[in-house]
């Protein structure tokens, strides 16, 4: 399988209970390597066109709301298979459903909650490192 880059974002439930340390070593004991990393205050305006493709769902106000209620760590992830790896690192949107030693089963609150963010596709990741990162920021 093909080296692959992914796109994170470690949310706000996680960064204010201080978790991006065991977020992050979930990644790497994964195999994943952290190529790209920056912790940031995101504007609404940034959110708003980050989740574009959820603004006619009911819950995009309250996600956009979320998503700026602190800062959040935005990562780019570089391992084989990259995109579906870090999809099994972080386990199912909503917790309920996540197996057992995910992320989101240890230490998400709830499907709005669920203290991580990864790109679904290859095509995707590239859009969303593209959205936060310029290539010098991140060094593989
Ligand atoms: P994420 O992978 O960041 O992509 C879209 C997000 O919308 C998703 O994770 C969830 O956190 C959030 N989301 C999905 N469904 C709901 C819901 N029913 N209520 C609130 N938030 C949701």
């Amino acid at each position: 399988m093909a080296n692959q880059r992914t796109f994170s974002i470690i949310k706000p439930d996680a960064t204010k209970r201080n978790l991006t340390g065991a977020i992050i070593k979930k990644f790497e004991d994964g195999g994943l390597r952290v190529v790209a990393s920056k912790r940031i205050q995101m504007t609404r305006e940034k959110a708003e066109g980050f989740y574009a493709v959820h603004s006619e769902r009911p819950f995009f106000g309250e996600l956009c709301d979320f998503m700026i209620s602190e800062p959040v760590v935005v990562q780019v992830l570089d391992g084989e298979n990259a995109v579906a790896k870090n999809r099994e690192i972080m386990g199912a949107t909503n917790p309920a459903d996540a197996d057992e030693g995910t992320i989101r089963k240890e230490f998400a609150l709830s499907i709005g909650e669920n203290s991580v963010h990864g790109s679904d596709s290859l095509e995707n990741a590239k859009i969303e490192i593209e959205f936060f990162f310029n290539d010098a920021e991140i060094v593989g």
